[in-house]
């Protein structure tokens, strides 16, 4: 397998099947319904506050948004997108759920009743007969991890935004990324030859035999950044024993993107994909003139952990500016919980898929931090600052702003959401 090519499980005679009976023998992720009562599983993309901050510049969803959640597997985000929905209140919103599988379905049916929410219509069925379904158009679709399992992503892909209304935000997507994924394939093709003749439940047994065996000179072996396969049965099946999957690389990411007449709206998360993370100061300058796509290319090689790519597409990126009436909205953080570790550390400490990060941060980014409520604007923020640093210079404090948002932001978890009109 070339280290930079596409790597592609070839497809085989009656692996559409195979690809659905293993969502049925497996419903992916494992849940449990009963476990609703005690959390809401939350994640990108699709995060109500992300779908406003990436493709609706920060606005609110418009009324009778419907979302499309297209391989929607036992529900993690068509549970997330239909609670936050009904939490916040958006007049006439749905979530459409479609999946092949029928088992997986009736996970998710069942944690959308065991949460009470009716804001979900249940479709089973193939993303690439979209066309005959005939679901109406969508604001907004949810395909996270499905492309790479379709004997034609970029069709699939088409057959996606074709369902987007004219005026819709966009699509929320993750994908495998190839380098991350470091010794996956070779390893589903030793277990293919070795359990050539077997069922799956015997494959599963012989994989779970296998792996505490492999050689430590396996690229799987030494992988740290995978580490699904051991929560489950499922997880351990989709990882290596798939009947079809694939890998991306960002330019290939990109090229798919770009033949469905799609914009990259954001990489997610923006400072992973970002190479100034993982440079040098002495560096940042040879990136100056990068497009937006190269930079997160480089990103990639550089980080060389990225086992998946989640990205938001639209057909044209809706601008998001910090400006004076962009409102800093903490997400699933707390602003005080913020500045207490940033007062602590004098920055942020945290981990991109094992890779540790020491962020720094600007001298007022704790005050920053605590400011931003979700209520106050940027420009309420900044008076309060000016207030609070009477004897630091405007510009100073506004240059620490933009570096205290291009952190926080670029780690996901500071955006910028609008007042209603
Ligand atoms: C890895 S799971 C992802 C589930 C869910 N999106 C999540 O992220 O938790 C892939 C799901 O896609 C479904 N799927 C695969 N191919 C599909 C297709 N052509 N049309 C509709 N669903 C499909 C499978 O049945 C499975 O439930």
């Amino acid at each position: 397998m070339s280290p930079s090519g596409p790597q592609v499980v070839e497809p085989a005679a009656g692996e559409a099947d195979a690809v659905a009976a293993q969502y049925e023998a497996y419903p992916y992720p494992a849940r449990d319904p009963a476990e609703e009562a005690r959390r809401l599983i939350t994640g990108s993309p699709s995060r109500l506050l992300e779908i406003r901050h990436y493709l609706y510049g920060g606005r609110a969803l418009p009324a009778g948004f419907r979302a499309l959640v297209a391989g929607g597997g036992t529900g993690d985000g068509t549970i997330m997108l239909a609670q936050q929905l009904a939490h916040a209140g958006v007049p006439g919103a749905e979530v459409v759920y479609l999946d092949l599988s029928a088992a997986s379905r009736a996970i998710c049916t069942a944690r959308a009743e065991a949460r009470g929410l009716s804001n979900i219509r249940f479709v089973q069925g193939a993303i690439e007969d979209l066309p005959a379904l005939a679901l109406g158009g969508f604001d907004y679709v949810d395909c996270c991890g499905v492309l790479h399992h379709l004997a034609e992503p970029a069709a699939g892909l088409a057959r996606l935004v074709a369902v987007l209304k004219p005026a819709a935000g966009g699509l929320g997507v993750m994908v495998y990324g190839q380098y991350g994924r470091s010794g996956v394939y070779e390893l589903q093709a030793a277990l293919r030859t070795l359990g050539r003749d077997l069922d799956l439940p015997a494959r599963v047994r012989l994989t779970k035999t296998l792996l505490p065996a492999l050689p430590q000179t396996n690229r799987f072996a030494r992988n740290p950044v995978l580490g699904d396969h051991r929560r489950s049965d499922a997880e351990l099946v989709d990882l290596l024993l798939h009947a079809r999957d694939r890998a991306y690389t960002v330019p290939e990411l990109a090229a798919l993107a770009a033949g469905a007449g799609l914009e990259v709206a954001a990489w997610i998360e923006p400072l992973r994909y970002d190479p100034a993370t993982y440079l040098p100061a002495e560096l940042h300058a040879r990136l100056d003139d990068l497009a937006a796509d190269e930079r997160a290319a480089l990103a990639e090689a550089l980080a060389g952990n990225f086992k998946t790519h989640t990205l938001y597409l639209a057909r044209t990126r809706t601008p998001n500016p910090p400006d004076d009436a962009a409102i800093p909205t903490w997400v699933e953080w707390d602003g005080a919980a913020v500045a207490a570790a940033v007062k602590r550390d004098r920055a942020l400490a945290g981990a991109f898929d094992g890779l540790p990060l020491r962020l720094p941060l600007p001298p007022r980014a704790a005050a920053f931090a605590e400011l931003c409520d979700g209520r106050r604007s940027l420009a309420e923020v900044d008076a309060a600052l000016a207030r609070r640093f009477r004897d630091l210079p405007d510009e100073r404090r506004r240059r620490e702003t933009v570096e205290a948002l291009r952190v926080f932001g670029g780690l996901n978890r500071l955006l910028l959401m609008r007042a209603a009109a």
